[in-house]
């Protein structure tokens, strides 16, 4: 999608055997864009963990690069450290077992410049997933629902390209359509503030970020037409692990009879999990609850404290909407009803 006008990936190969990764640094943005370039497997798996790169298939595509590079300089532990190093990063998002397990099946006999082939052909099946995916959604959507609400970051930066959910708003921007979007902040880092309203604003469409406590009253008051979802990891049953809010968004949505739609492509299916209690989900650090982080009028960065020393804090960072509160998941293959 669109940077000021340029075409970008969230990553993306430079060079043949000697080239390198180059990924879009997350934690920068919106108000600085800055662009990395790997050629260290350890430096790719550090940006996955401190989530300089997340959104689940980006997620498993930087995984699939980070082992590329991992054959290429130390072929002799591919299997012993750098695979389950690489599956250690992140635990909820599918996608990132998905790429693992990708890489390892073409590992066996693959030279380096194969390996490097793997990855590149592993992320562009993900975008044609989320290409394919949004054309669905947006079919969906057209039917009246263009008033549509968002919760952390579905969009490109997330997905290599296009999307999940923000996909279908894409697809039917470029089809003429005027989508306006609700973003939710998703707290505690952020990401419908400084991700999915960055990537809506480089495209030109009409967005508001609200306080995810505000999106319940937003359906309450009839502002709300539709609400699009990504997924990190769907259960055979279609519970859908998502980002924490997720959930209660669903329940807020069954309330005011406005549908519910997850999009995912089929790296973030688990059919070896039979129901959402079985999904792993990651805990992350108190401070990201404790903390802000933000840039001054002066643009210097700033991580300041907002509650009281000594004070703990939850900070689960998926949970899991029961399949009875979504009203269809739609795929590169679809629509499903769980
Ligand atoms: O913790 P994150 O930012 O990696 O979580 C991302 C999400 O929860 C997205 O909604 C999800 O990956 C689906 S969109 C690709």
């Amino acid at each position: 999608m669109r940077v000021g006008g340029e075409h970008f990936r969230a990553m993306s190969w430079c060079g043949g055997v000697g080239g390198s990764l180059q990924w879009i640094d997350q934690c920068q943005l919106p108000h600085r864009f800055i662009l990395r370039d790997s050629r260290d497997a350890e430096a790719v798996a550090s940006a996955i963990e401190t989530m300089q790169v997340r959104g689940a298939p980006t997620i498993g595509a930087m995984a699939a690069f980070g082992l590329a590079l991992a054959f290429i300089t130390d072929r002799r532990r591919f299997e012993s450290y750098w695979l389950p190093r690489f599956r250690q990063t992140r635990p909820t998002a599918a996608n990132l077992f998905h790429a693992c397990d990708a890489m390892e099946s073409v590992a066996t006999d693959a030279t380096d410049e194969g390996m490097i082939h793997a990855a590149c052909a592993y992320a562009d099946s993900e975008v044609e997933r989320c290409r394919k995916m949004g054309e669905h959604l947006a079919e969906v959507l057209a039917i009246g629902e263009r008033r549509i609400l968002t919760h952390c970051n579905a969009g490109w930066l997330a997905t290599v390209d296009w999307g999940t959910a923000l996909s279908g708003i894409y697809h039917l921007a470029r089809a003429g359509e005027a989508p306006s979007v609700l973003v939710d902040e998703t707290r505690p880092r952020l990401q419908g503030a400084r991700l999915t309203a960055w990537e809506l604003f480089q495209e030109g469409i009409s967005c508001r970020i609200q306080a995810d406590s505000a999106a319940a009253w937003m359906m309450a008051q009839g502002r709300v037409d539709a609400i699009v979802v990504g997924a990190d990891r769907i259960a055979a049953n279609g519970d859908v692990a998502n980002k924490i809010g997720t959930y209660m968004l669903s329940l807020a949505a069954r309330e005011h009879g406005i549908p519910m739609y997850v999009a995912a492509p089929e790296s973030t299916f688990d059919l070896h999990c039979p129901a959402g209690a079985g999904i792993p989900i990651e805990k992350r650090s108190d401070d990201e609850v404790l903390m802000a982080h933000g840039v001054d009028s002066n643009d210097q960065e700033h991580l300041i404290r907002i509650a009281t020393v000594g004070v703990g804090a939850n900070n689960p960072a998926f949970d899991v909407t029961p399949n009875h509160l979504i009203t269809a998941i739609i795929s590169e293959k679809g629509l499903w009803k769980p």
